[in-house]
């Protein structure tokens, strides 16, 4: 089994981003622990960010040989329909993870435009949201 993980614009710069919102943990870390879990479960990751809308829906385009996405869309969660229709295109299933609790947080963000072609999200945890929606995605392949 083979997941891709996305993460989205800005998430490049956690560890020094708004630590009071989005902890001190950077992404290598994070992706350290998804590997690591990933190990422990018997699935392979791929992971990538980018800044860019279009070239993360070029991303899930050539997501061939993949079972799974595990995406943190971050500000594109919000705004991108674009995103939206390349996840619903490819039709796999898919898991919408946020570091914080969106809901406590502005009115714009309450919103997510992948939400409604996503199986499932998990929001407010920090990294454990990663962690806690790639064992649900990989569960939910297994079946
Ligand atoms: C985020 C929440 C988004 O609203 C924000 O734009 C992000 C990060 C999160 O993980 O909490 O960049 O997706």
């Amino acid at each position: 089994m083979k997941i891709l993980v996305l993460h989205g614009p800005n998430l490049n710069l956690l560890g020094s981003r708004e630590p009071e919102v989005y902890g001190k943990l950077t992404l290598a870390e994070i992706n350290e622990s998804l590997g690591a879990l990933a190990s422990e479960l018997g699935c392979e990751l791929e992971t990538f960010q980018s800044n860019s809308e279009g070239a993360l829906v070029d991303r899930i385009h050539s997501s061939t040989a993949v079972d799974g996405i595990l995406i943190n869309p971050a500000a594109y969660t919000h705004t991108s329909v674009a995103l939206r229709d390349a996840l619903a295109a490819v039709g796999l299933p898919t898991v919408e993870v946020h570091l914080s609790n969106v809901h406590r947080r502005e009115e714009f963000r309450h919103h997510s435009f992948i939400a409604p072609i996503a199986v499932g999200q998990v929001i407010g945890f920090g990294c454990d949201s990663y962690l806690l929606g790639l064992r649900a995605l990989f569960n939910l392949i297994k079946k």
